[in-house]
């Protein structure tokens, strides 16, 4: 058999840029897919040292001609729809274009793959938000989903139509319903990144202090270049079938801010409560963490915690960056980062 395609939708995203990396260590051939931006920017590729070998290539899940053109053209054997509007507050703001993207677009490509290759085996980035307000703990593939957000819902259709066209159609059509996965790539919205990127520029006095929502939120953090594995291996499965990606553990934000303060080398001790709380630096008094209701959610997620066995025993995949080690890679990459960003800005 000759070298496999794989086009990867979200090339410019977080697993984007770690599975693209991952299947040209396999040998595959990489069409990457970027709606277009602006400022043409691949610098989660250039991290990982692969922007020249992956084929960029315009495509935009809202243009259906677009979806059909590429397929058409490149005949991927493996397709992995990684794209997204995937910031649960954003979705509060703008749940059309959520939907739109989340929804209506993973039915694009599946019509796109009907009609020209369905053949092809085909990959969903479904998500631990579905569960949204759990009604079991822990969640496994068997657990009723409960969307808490217009991202959750989108999320939710994505879900049911890529079941629906495996069933229907015959094509070989999975979800990955991952849980939180997070890396020094991570989009700087996010929790985990806004607080190791916020604690280094503290630590570098670039700024006073970082602003959060509602700390006792917990989810299961896993670490995103293991999970770009799994989605692989669920492609090459004999049979398609949905799985739970997670670590099996569950962790507030309040426990991500005081590991990656305690890595930083802060002092923290919390004081207050609600949106008056505050965390401190002991050792120089200074308030580093504030609360504001700006970062609440109309209808939150509590908990989140998988349960990832039917991977492990169909797959053999398993998760193997403990927490811990998750929040010291981030806040040792943000700290290099902005020390080479300092430096960067002494020399101009
Ligand atoms: P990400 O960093 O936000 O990447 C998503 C990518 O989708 C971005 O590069 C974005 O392009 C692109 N995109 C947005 N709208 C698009 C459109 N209309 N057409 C084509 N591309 C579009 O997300 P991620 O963390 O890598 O996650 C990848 C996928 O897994 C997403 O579908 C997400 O919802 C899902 N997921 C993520 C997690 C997680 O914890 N990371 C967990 C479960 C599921 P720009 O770069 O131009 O903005
Ligand atoms: N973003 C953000 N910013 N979240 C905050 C903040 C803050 O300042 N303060 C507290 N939080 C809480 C949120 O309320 C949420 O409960 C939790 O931190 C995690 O928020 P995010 O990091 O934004 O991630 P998410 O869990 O909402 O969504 C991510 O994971 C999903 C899988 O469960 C995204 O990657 C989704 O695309 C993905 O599907």
């Amino acid at each position: 058999m000759g070298v496999k395609r794989a086009l990867i939708t979200g090339i410019r995203g977080q697993d984007g840029a770690y599975l693209a990396k991952f299947l040209l260590e396999k040998g595959y051939e990489v069409i990457g897919g970027d709606r277009r931006s602006s400022d043409g920017d691949y610098w989660r590729l250039k991290a990982l040292g692969i922007d020249k070998e992956v084929k960029i290539v315009y495509l935009d899940l809202l243009e259906l001609t677009n979806i059909m053109r590429v397929i058409d053209k490149y005949k991927p054997d493996e397709v992995y729809n990684l794209a997204a509007q995937s910031f649960v507050q954003a979705s509060f703001e703008q749940p059309l274009l959520t939907s739109e993207v989340n929804a209506l677009g993973v039915l694009r490509i599946l019509e796109a793959l009907r009609v020209f290759m369905p053949e092809v085996r085909f990959y969903q980035a479904s998500t631990s938000e579905l569960f949204g307000k759990v009604q079991a703990i822990p969640q496994d593939e068997n657990t009723p989903f409960y969307p808490r957000s217009p991202y959750g819902v989108s999320k939710l259709f994505a879900f049911w139509i890529t079941k629906n066209y495996r069933e229907a159609y015959g094509m070989f059509a999975v979800n990955g319903i991952l849980f939180n996965h997070e890396s020094p790539l991570r989009g700087l919205e996010f929790v985990t990144r806004k607080i190791t990127y916020g604690l280094a520029r503290i630590k570098y006095g670039l700024q006073d202090k970082i602003i959060l929502g509602n700390l006792e939120a917990k989810r299961d953090w896993g670490y995103a270049p293991e999970y770009v594995e799994a989605m692989w291996l669920m492609l090459q499965a004999d049979t398609p079938e949905d799985y739970v990606v997670a670590t099996g553990e569950t962790h507030s934000v309040r426990e991500f801010v005081e590991i990656a303060a305690e890595v930083c080398g802060f002092q923290l001790v919390w004081k207050g409560k609600g949106t008056e709380e505050r965390g401190i630096d002991q050792k120089t008094g200074k308030t580093i963490i504030e609360i504001s209701s700006e970062f609440y959610r109309p209808a939150e997620v509590d908990i989140l915690l998988g349960n990832p066995r039917k991977i492990y025993e169909k797959l053999g995949w398993k998760p193997r960056t403990s927490f811990r080690e998750l929040v010291q890679i981030m806040m040792e990459a943000d700290l290099k980062l902005v020390s080479s960003q300092v430096r960067a800005h002494r020399t101009l």
